[in-house]
């Protein structure tokens, strides 16, 4: 039996001295989701539906307890969102007297053990932490840059892509890491690393990850909010980002949606944004005067091929690394994560990895939501609470397509007729891979 608090174990006696009281079960239920006992909560729901069908509340508490978002259809609009949450929990069999919704909790616990052993005994904690560190979060006062203390994020919490890994620790992580070696290298250590590739694929979770590889400060700056944000007033701000920054050393300064800024100059009518630019080119030349010591620029795009040159010059974002849709063990891996608090039951890992090759870690984690939602409206339908299965799972891998398709259609024409200076070799590697090209 997991190890509940005190109040959840009185809970327990009240509700079993008084099985039909709806609201007590449901208090229970809450505590229960709150401790990230999905699968418990789910059997606690169901028993209250039972008595009480219609009931809002308990309906609501069954979706949460299933993992499905409050948007969902036919769910209270006002259910708050489970926060992620919880480390994971060993298997267990919720005690207590079998459920009355005519589910047999025993039984599906003695398959469900045989079939997946270990119900994920761990977790990537990584996963987790792009959501609240995304720089779409900056708040709209340009003194209020948010530095993140260090963090527990590791390249080891990002899943699979042992290339990008290998590459970040070879041209990034092991001469900083190194004094000696900074030495060796002096000038050449002094440029940023660009991300590029599909939209939700880990660019944001590996900048984080390197932050926490050196131990740094994090710093994340969503290029398109702070334009928006910075009407007349960008150069000024583009200099307070760098300088908290530089307050905060050793931080990794993280510039999210880089092309925003970026974008050609050429292709830049608007003058103020050219002027940002510029400012741009000479806070990242600033680590020629040393000012830059201990600020580590990452930038990420999906377009690459919108960023200004200049600002890919030797000194300037001189490195760049290609992410793509996550690997076979990535997949795993979010995967993992994203069924981590729901109740799942008979889930093959490998084989559903296999068959959600192409989906990038978004997609992966709306076909969990949408595999809950399914194995949720069935369950009311048909009265009987049951588990989210395999079907689920691969039935809604079946509607899903890939949301980097549209991304590979341009990127197929960039490397085809526009890979300068081989630029993009990694990218023409991959597509020839991949039989794209
Ligand atoms: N290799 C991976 N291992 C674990 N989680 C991943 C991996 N790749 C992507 N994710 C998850 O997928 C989601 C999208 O990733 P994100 O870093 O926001 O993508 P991007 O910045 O490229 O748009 C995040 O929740 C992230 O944690
Ligand atoms: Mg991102």
């Amino acid at each position: 039996m997991p190890d509940h608090s005190p109040l959840v174990q009185s809970l327990r006696t009240a509700v079993a001295g008084a099985p039909d009281d709806v609201p007590l079960r449901l208090h229970l239920a809450e505590l229960l989701i709150a401790g990230g006992h999905h699968d418990e909560a789910v059997a606690e729901a169901a028993v209250a539906l039972q008595h009480a069908p219609g009931d809002p509340q308990a309906r609501e508490l069954m979706a949460r307890a299933m993992g499905v978002p409050p948007q969902a259809p036919e769910m209270s609009a006002q259910a708050p969102e489970v926060p992620p949450q919880a480390p994971e929990v060993p298997p267990q069999a919720p005690e207590g007297p079998p459920s009355p919704a005519g589910f047999n909790w025993k039984a599906a616990e003695d398959q469900v053990g045989d079939v997946v052993p270990p119900r994920f005994v761990e977790t990537p904690k990584a996963a987790e932490a792009p959501q609240t560190a995304d720089g779409a979060d900056v708040p709209g006062d340009a003194s209020a840059w948010e530095v993140e203390a260090p963090h527990g994020v590791r390249l080891a919490d990002v899943g699979g892509m042992q290339d990008v890994k290998d590459r970040l620790e070879a041209a990034f992580l092991a001469p900083l890491r190194n004094p000696e070696l900074r030495k060796l290298y002096g000038k050449s250590l002094r440029g940023g690393l660009l991300l590029y590739g599909p939209p939700g694929c880990g660019k944001t979770l590996i900048a984080r990850a390197v932050a926490g590889e050196l131990g740094a400060n994090f710093l994340s700056i969503s290029i398109n909010d702070v334009l928006d944000m910075w009407m007349g007033n960008s150069e000024r701000n583009m200099h307070e980002v760098f300088e908290t920054a530089r307050r905060q050393a050793p931080c990794v300064l993280f510039l999210d949606e880089l092309d925003a800024l970026g974008a050609k100059r050429s292709r830049t009518a608007h003058s103020g944004m050219r002027n940002t630019v510029n400012q741009l080119l000479t806070e990242l030349d600033g680590i020629d005067a040393g000012a830059n010591e201990g600020v580590f620029v990452l930038a990420a795009t999906n377009v690459p091929w919108d960023v200004d040159n200049a600002l890919r010059r030797p000194g300037r974002l001189d490195r760049t690394i290609l992410v793509l849709p996550p690997d076979a063990p990535a997949r795993e891996a979010i995967l993992r994560y994203h069924l981590r608090d729901r109740p799942v039951a008979n889930i093959d890992l490998r084989k559903l990895t296999k068959a959600t090759d192409g989906l990038s870690g978004a997609d992966l984690a709306h076909l969990c939501e949408a595999a809950a939602e399914r194995a949720l409206l069935d369950s009311a339908r048909t009265g009987t609470v049951r588990m989210i299965g395999m079907q689920d799972l691969t039935e809604a891998a079946a509607t899903i397509s890939p949301s980097s398709d549209p991304w590979f259609a341009s990127a197929r024409n960039v490397a085809m007729f526009a890979n300068e200076g081989g630029m993009y070799d990694d990218l023409v590697t991959y597509l020839k891979k991949k039989r794209k090209l």
